[in-house]
Parts: structure tokens; sequence; C-alpha cells
């Protein structure tokens, strides 16, 4: 994919959504002026991305991994339009200044909401592109305090049988749980989901809020979030804990490390049709210059 790289852009430049339909392109990634200056300078690139081209409404709601309503790509387009998501409360406890039970509308209250427009990519080797309405993780745990010594932060996803049919068999050990280390989750891609192309996010992507990092497989983009856990340890995550062989705690998207069980080094495009050529995988999903200095040190041809 041909990907050009400016220090030009700012948010101005985004396309109001109501173009989103009509114009090939816009931004992934652009980061912040305030949040450069970490991870790369105060002119650390911001992506033109020619050809991301969107997903639709349709392809972004139909075709979903959501185990809690079932294990079919159907299944959370077909249940989870039963999951209460009003009143929505998040326990922020651990390693925190203010801990608590806050009522989500309090929790993000005033904070931006961004229109961000990012590749999925997903462990099965499937993608897509959506755009994303969110806050950056970042501004919430701010305003939560995360205290010295804090390395990880923990998610957790709710579990309730009555409106979830998927927890009723143990297909994982519920609830769904996920964990970043603690600078990938202040880094300003990652973001928390409140909507998908201006609209309030589906049920089955995760409503009313679900973790989006993009450079990593889809899985550890946690849904519909009820606990957040500021930690000094490695959080234990469901996917690794259900198959450690087989998903890593980092699970950051790479072409070079094969799965076990199939290649990493291309993927099928969701609404590409039946013949579409597989498109190669882009290490780190295409967001190698902003997150690469994350990972110096490790040996990226390893398992993680
Ligand atoms: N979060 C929860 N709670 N339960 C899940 O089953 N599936 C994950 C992730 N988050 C999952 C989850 C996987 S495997 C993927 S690929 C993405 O959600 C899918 O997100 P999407 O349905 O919005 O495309």
């Amino acid at each position: 994919m041909a990907r050009r790289w400016t220090n030009d852009l700012t948010w101005n430049d985004v396309t109001p959504k109501s173009h989103w339909l009509n114009r090939r392109q816009i931004i992934a990634g652009a980061l912040g002026a305030a949040g450069a200056a970490s991870i790369g300078g105060p002119l650390a690139a911001q992506v033109d991305n020619d050809n991301l081209q969107p997903n639709t409404f349709e392809e972004i709601t139909t075709y979903n991994n959501f185990y809690e309503f079932g294990t079919s790509k159907e299944d959370p387009a077909r249940y989870a339009g039963q999951l209460t998501t009003q009143p929505w409360s998040i326990q922020v406890d651990g390693m925190v200044d203010n801990p608590g039970d806050y009522a989500l509308a309090d929790l993000i209250d005033r904070l931006d909401v961004e229109e961000r427009i990012y590749r999925f990519r997903c462990v099965e080797a499937w993608s897509m592109v959506i755009p994303w309405n969110g806050i950056e993780l970042k501004d919430i745990l701010e305003r939560v305090g995360v205290q010295e010594g804090a390395k990880y932060v923990a998610f957790e996803t709710l579990v309730r049988p009555s409106e979830m049919p998927g927890v009723r068999r143990a297909v994982l050990d519920w609830p769904y749980r996920e964990g970043l280390r603690l600078d990938e989750a202040m880094h300003p891609l990652t973001i928390m989901a409140t909507g998908i192309y201006g609209e309030t996010i589906p049920n089955q992507n995760g409503a009313p809020i679900r973790l989006v990092v993009p450079w990593k497989y889809g899985f550890k983009s946690i849904k519909s979030i009820v606990r957040i856990t500021l930690t000094d340890e490695e959080p234990p995550t469901s996917w690794n804990m259900a198959n450690g062989r087989e998903y890593g705690f980092y699970s950051n998207v790479n072409p070079n490390v094969d799965h076990p069980r199939w290649s990493q080094a291309s993927e099928r495009v969701i609404g590409g049709g039946l013949f579409a050529q597989r498109q190669p995988t882009l290490m780190f999903n295409g967001y190698e210059n902003e997150v690469a200095s994350l990972y110096e040190g490790m040996d990226l041809s390893e398992f993680y």
C-alpha cells in the first residue's frame, strides 16, 4: 500500500464525516501536537492514507467477533441488540488516585471525541478499515490519576448471562479480559471508541465503550468494558489464558511471524468480494512509524 508521510496535516484536515462515504482517503493516527513529542518529536509524522477506503457501516456491523453473544460472525448482530447499555458504569481500581465506580458519562464528560479512520486486522487474517469516534485512553487515565509504579492497564468486559447467551457456555474463562503496557495505553493512537461513522457504537461492536489499538490484532480491542485496573504486573488476558502458544500478550500485527496454524503475511479484506486478491499485511498494521519505538530491544522475529 502506497503511503505518504507528511508533517503538515492537522485535525482540521480530516474530512467531515458527511463526506466519508464520498472520498477515498484520510487519516489514520494523526497525532495531537501534545502527544507527538514522546514518539518522534514535535513534527512526528501523521499518516495520509490515500488508499484507506472505509468499509461500509453494514460490513462493520454484521461481521463481528463478540463471543459473549456466540461464536459465529453473525451472532453478535443477531443477539447483541438485547444488551442494556444504559445506565453503564465502569469500575476503576488498582494504582489510581481516584478509584471508584464511575457512571460512563462522568468518566468521559468533556473529553475530546475524535474521528479516527484505522485499519483493523483480526488475528484470523481478515481486515477492515473502520471510521471510529473515540477518546484517547490517555485522557481517561489522566482523569483518574495513574499512580507512580503502575506499569499495565487491565480491562474487563461485562458478564450478564440474561442478555449474553454466549457466556452460558465456557468458550472462554469469562469475563473477557485484556491488557496493555502503560506506554501502549498512553499512546495517542490508542482510543476508547464510542461511535462508528458518527453514530453511537452498535452493541455488536462493543457498546457503549470499547478499546481500539490499531497496531495489534483485533482481539486486544476489548468490547463493552466495565472495569479498568492499573497494576504493576502483566495482567492475565483471555486469549493468552485460553491458548498461550497461539496468542501472546503483545500480539502486535506482524506479517513475519505466522500463527502456528496459518500465515499472517496477508489478509482477506472484508467486502472485497469472493475473488478479491488478499492484501499484504503491514508491520504493526501500517503504524510502524508511530509505534515501533515502543518495542525497541524486542526481537520482532519472535512470538510475543
Ligand atoms: N471483546 C469481547 N468482550 N469479546 C470478544 O469476543 N472479540 C475480539 C475483539 N474484542 C471480542 C472482543 C476480536 S477476536 C476481534 S477481531 C474484535 O473484537 C472484533 O471487533 P469488531 O466485531 O468490532 O470488528
